[in-house]
Order: structure tokens, then C-alpha cells, then sequence
């Protein structure tokens, strides 16, 4: 058995957690595919959360610590910039930024994610994800999950829902499962979009052979150096006052917004806790003060 993980996002000051478990009629691997895929926000999460969901912006992916993939969208929302970070660490832990604390309309400097949760494969059509929902100033700002209906929600949306519901308003279960109970990756076109998935998945396969030939695998945990240090997440947003430049390409202006937020949020990777915390908000809040 390996050694259980302990993330920082187990002990996040001001953070109220809230247990749940949402059902999947789907293999596992289409739930992980929505984590690292930046590009459905804009077209699914638009209606659902707010407008600054509806602009692609600009995505990257990133491949860190063999088992550790991130996707991130800078998007431009009136005079500010909003980096969204969602995180996969596998095999099968998740975080993405905030469904309902961060529109991009306000300034926010390292919200964190408000959702830590484990994709758990039943068989290879079923899945549960068991999740903490995180509230407060630094996670989403309300309580969605009542104490008498701990399953109602799931990252942001509603779980009970009729057909009809469903229909008229898709969320990621519909995004998922639609695509059939094991998608066929044959059929698939990825495009630049993809990359993130794409990226995961050769990692996902190639370990699986290491499994097979009798390796040991990369633990989360060994993503820290020693027992009993927390491991440090990146789900989060960051919302910045930038506006649009005279003398800038403004989609350069956001890459570059995004590679300058990241670099500050990978450089704190060695620190701790709130200390880390910290660091990297006075270091964001400094980019602010430069502009
Ligand atoms: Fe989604």
C-alpha cells in the first residue's frame, strides 16, 4: 500500500469542508479528460457559472513531476486578466479553480480550488467521484452542499436533475457520460485543444505497462520530500487589473500574464501552508503594483 497522500489543500486556513460523492455512468478516464481540457469551460460553463466562462482565451498545458498535469485559460474579462488553473495528479486526484467565487470580474489573487476530489473507478462503465467541497473567502464563497443532500452538487452543479433539465442546460455529467460508457479514442480528432488530455493519457498508458512489468510507480507522495509534509496544489484563479494595451497584442499580453502567474505559483512549490500561500498572493499582488 502506498504511503496516503496528505495535500495542503487537507489544511487550508479559513476553509470549511464538505464531503460528497457523485455517481458516473461512464469509464473513468472521460471524468480525468474534463480536468485537463480548459476548452469546454467556454462552451459548457458559460451559462452555468458566469459570462467570463464564455471567452476561450488563452490555454496552456503543463507536465510536471511525471504524474502531475495542469491546464490553465487566461481569459481577458473588461480590464482584467483571469488565470484558471485545473490540476490532475494521478492516478486519479483532481482540483479545478472556484465554480462560483471567481467570475474574472473581481480581483483575486490565488482563490483555491473548491473542489478536491478522486475520480474512483466502480468497473469500466461506472465511476465515483468522492470529493471535499472547500468554502469560504478562499474556496467558493456558499455552502451548496446542505447537510440533508450531500450528493446535491458536484463541482458547481446540480447532480438531481430530469431528463428534460439535463437537456436544456448539459453540465460535465452530460459532457462525460454523452460520449457513451467507454468512449472510443479511435473516433477521436484531437486538436490543439487536446494537448493536455493527450499529454495525461501517454502518461496514464505508459505507467500502466511500468505496472505490468512489475515497477513501482510515482506516489503522490512523493511529490514531497519526507513523511508527512503537504503535498502542494495549483487548482485556483488568479484575477488581475490589466487592462488592454495600445502598444500590446493583447493575446500576447495574456500568455504572457499567464506565464508570469504560473512561474510565480511553481517557484513557491518548495514552501508550506500558509507560508506558501503567502508568498505566492504578495507575488502576485507585486505584478499588479509593477503595472
Ligand atoms: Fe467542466
Amino acid at each position: 500500500m502506498p504511503e496516503f497522500p496528505i495535500y495542503d489543500a487537507f489544511d487550508i486556513p479559513d476553509m470549511t469542508m464538505t464531503p460528497y460523492a457523485a455517481p458516473f455512468s461512464c469509464n473513468w478516464i472521460q471524468v480525468l479528460d474534463a480536468i485537463v481540457d480548459p476548452v469546454h469551460t467556454a462552451f459548457l460553463h458559460q451559462s452555468q457559472f458566469s459570462d467570463g466562462f464564455g471567452e476561450l482565451g488563452e490555454i496552456e498545458f503543463y507536465e510536471r513531476d511525471k504524474i502531475r498535469f495542469l491546464g490553465t485559460a487566461t481569459r481577458r474579462v473588461g480590464d482584467n486578466i483571469w488565470v484558471r488553473v485545473n490540476e490532475l495528479i494521478l492516478p486519479n486526484f483532481t482540483q479545478a479553480g472556484a465554480a462560483f467565487a471567481a467570475d474574472g470580474t473581481r480581483q483575486r489573487f490565488f482563490g483555491r480550488s473548491a473542489f478536491t476530489r478522486w475520480v474512483v473507478p466502480v468497473d469500466d462503465e461506472h465511476c465515483i467521484a468522492y470529493a471535499w467541497g472547500n468554502f469560504g473567502e478562499r474556496g467558493d464563497p456558499h455552502e451548496w452542499n446542505t447537510p440533508e443532500g450531500m450528493q446535491l452538487i458536484e463541482q458547481g452543479e446540480l447532480i438531481d436533475r430530469s431528463y428534460e433539465q439535463k437537456q436544456e442546460s448539459p453540465g460535465d455529467v452530460e459532457a462525460v457520460e454523452g460520449m457513451g460508457a467507454i468512449s472510443d479514442h479511435e473516433k477521436e480528432y484531437l486538436v490543439s485543444g487536446d494537448r493536455g488530455v493527450a499529454m495525461y493519457r501517454r502518461q496514464i498508458r505508459k505507467l500502466c505497462r511500468h505496472l505490468q512489468n512489475g515497477k513501482v510507480l510515482p506516489q503522490p507522495a512523493d511529490l514531497v520530500n519526507g513523511p508527512g509534509r503537504a503535498i502542494p496544489t495549483h487548482g485556483s484563479d488568479t484575477v488581475l487589473p490589466m487592462p488592454i494595451r495600445d502598444d500590446e497584442n493583447d493575446s500576447e499580453l495574456l500568455r504572457g500574464c499567464n506565464d508570469k502567474v504560473m512561474s510565480i505559483i511553481f517557484a513557491a512549490d518548495h514552501l508550506e501552508g500558509a507560508h506558501r500561500d503567502q508568498t505566492i498572493i504578495e507575488q502576485l499582488k507585486s505584478i499588479v503594483s509593477n503595472v
